[in-house]
């Protein structure tokens, strides 16, 4: 079933085939290349006529602040313009959760709490409050949304899913998509989309992933790793109605780029899949924009790299995710193609849809003479919307005596996740896995009692050791799983940290009433915890704006999330978890 984009491309299509006319093979395998910013020189962005610079996960400048990324953004793309053609680059970065890799820019919460809210229109408003942040610093292409189903919260993504419903996932990432396109109007939209990972990463079994014996990129990717890029073992019926269903949507709200996913379908990867990538992609849902690679994805098709490379773009990959060794890759091209191994018709067709989505959004007008809006990037307005998401995205798992909302008065705070801007953002925020600390601007969930006009006085230990023999009526512990991106996040038990339960006994021992806040990716085991607690609460990863948490805490807010996944009811079965859909 053909899936209609809401572009006019017609106009763009014309300037492309006007352009390709006068390219080299050279120039042609340029522009389908994508090379990460330490891996190349703004003069080589010319000299190669490079297509695409990104910034992986921490792909950031030094020091690290909208003004530098807006300076290091601009020094490729100007450069682009000197090429012989003057085809500007697109410059792409992981806006997965707002500007995520930039210190100041509004984090906000990552997709498994967005899909908890289950609000297709505040999920639109997050992502165009993302898209006007990361474009105002002159990246014009985010990697978001992903399109996963995640079905087996042991996975390390599945907090990059908007739930394991395909419903879900397909209402909130076409609203995501409409939130970063903006405008649709050729030469006006906001920002480049790219839903991912096409198709069926959220699918993978439990044990079917593992490094990749010929790439040694990174000693350790793919060691440990037990279901991230791994197998999707389905038959077409199923891969259809759960995982491709999600890009039919976002496909008709806008989406022009598709990037492919690590994994496989029942052991053959889809980064060489020709029957996915271009018969169903481009073929029977008619998409009309262009297939980037994961980063390295080609790498992974054969050990041979001239094999890799026929291989990827004889399937329908578009533009490659190199990302470090570009001359290689496009000497590679340009010796396939005359080898006859790769069709010119096909490369023709790859940069074909590439100028013309970089027509459609305006590329080669409009990003010269934009006005950076640097101010909008951490800006108030955003950090207001980031907050009411953190708010609507808290699902309330259990509330004897109805011991929510708090009321003013002495409270204990304890746990890792309650005065740690890094633990409430996780994966994906300013470093490709995170970390814990102070890592960008925010606000805490200790700040945000701290300031809160119920008058909290608040006692707090990370550890939850307080001198002994104190009493108070309420103590929250915030727990929280430690940041982790992509398959170092797959975990076969989803415990929490053993100091985050320790802190929970310590606190229990001198309150009467206690608050569990669960800080986390993905449903963790509650096992220990759920007797031991009055109330507790799923977070998820929030963002920035911890003040949102506290709202419904306080009662400033009511709780509206809903699970956007089971809870693990394998593990917690008979604690009467009050979490709904
Ligand atoms: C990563 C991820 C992908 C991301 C890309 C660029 O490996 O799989 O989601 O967009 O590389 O950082």
């Amino acid at each position: 079933m053909h899936t209609q984009n809401p572009y006019d491309l017609a106009p763009s299509r014309e300037v492309a085939d006007q352009l390709l006319s006068q390219m080299t093979l050279a120039e042609k395998a340029g522009q389908i290349t994508q090379v990460e910013k330490n891996s190349i020189t703004p003069e080589d962005v010319a000299e190669y006529a490079i297509g695409s610079v990104l910034s992986g996960g921490g792909g950031n400048p030094s020091p690290n602040n909208p003004e530098t990324w807006l300076q290091m953004v601009r020094s490729y793309i100007d450069a682009s313009h000197n090429s012989r053609l003057g085809i500007p680059a697109l410059y792409g970065t992981d806006a997965v959760h707002g500007h995520s890799n930039a210190v100041g820019a509004t984090i906000f919460p990552h997709n498994i709490g967005l899909g908890a809210t289950g609000d297709a229109d505040l999920v639109e408003r997050v992502y165009r409050a993302a898209a006007l942040e990361t474009t105002a610093t002159g990246a014009r292409w985010m990697f978001a949304p992903a399109l996963s189903v995640a079905l087996d919260p042991r996975w390390g993504r599945t907090y990059e899913s908007f739930g394991d419903d395909p419903e879900l996932v397909s209402r909130l990432g076409a609203a995501a998509v409409r939130g970063i396109v903006g405008e649709t109007s050729n030469g006006s939209s906001t920002a480049l989309a790219s839903i991912k990972h096409f198709v069926g990463d959220g699918g993978t079994a439990w044990g079917s992933a593992g490094p990749v014996e010929w790439l040694d990129f990174w000693d350790d990717w793919g060691d440990g790793w037990k279901i991230d890029q791994g197998d999707t073992r389905v038959d077409e019926k199923t891969l259809r109605a759960v995982h491709l269903y999600p890009f039919h949507a976002s496909i008709s709200a806008g989406a022009l780029t598709v990037m492919a996913s690590y994994s496989s379908w029942n052991g053959e990867k889809i980064h060489g899949h020709h029957a996915l990538l271009t018969e169903v992609l481009k073929g029977e849902l008619g998409f009309e924009g262009f297939v980037i690679s994961d980063w390295l994805g080609l790498g992974q098709l054969d050990p041979d790299p001239y094999l890799c490379v026929v291989k990827g773009l004889g399937a329908g990959v578009d533009m490659v995710m190199v990302p470090f060794e570009y001359k290689d890759f496009i000497s590679t091209v340009v010796a396939a193609v005359e080898a006859g191994d790769i069709e010119l018709a096909r490369l023709d067709d790859a940069v074909r849809r590439i100028l013309t989505v970089k027509h459609a959004i305006g590329l080669f007008s409009s990003f010269a003479h934009q006005d950076p809006s640097l101010d909008l990037v951490g800006s108030s307005a955003h950090r207001v919307i980031a907050r009411e998401a953190a708010a609507a995205s808290a699902v309330l798992l259990k509330n004897d005596g109805d011991l929510l909302p708090l009321s003013s008065g002495e409270i204990l705070l304890a746990g890792s996740g309650a005065h740690d801007i890094g633990n409430q953002c996780g994966g994906w925020t300013i470093e490709w896995q995170g970390s814990a600390g102070q890592t960008t601007p925010g606000t805490t969930i200790l700040q945000a009692f701290d300031h809160h006009s119920l008058e909290f006085d608040v006692t707090h230990s990370m550890t939850g050791s307080f001198p002994e023999g104190s009493c108070w009526p309420v103590g929250v512990v915030v727990v929280a799983e430690p940041p982790y991106a992509e398959g170092n996040g797959d975990s076969a038990d989803c415990a929490l940290p053993a100091d985050d339960l320790q802190a929970i006994e310590e606190v229990r021992a001198r309150v009467d009433h206690l608050v569990v806040v669960v800080l986390s990716g993905r449903p963790v085991v509650l096992d220990a915890v759920a007797d031991q607690c009055d109330a507790m609460v799923a977070a998820w990863l929030p963002g920035t704006e911890g003040s949102g948490i506290v709202d419904v805490l306080t009662g400033t807010r009511p709780f509206r999330g809903r699970l956007p996944r089971p809870w693990l009811n394998m593990w917690n079965r008979g604690h009467g978890l009050e979490g709904r859909r």
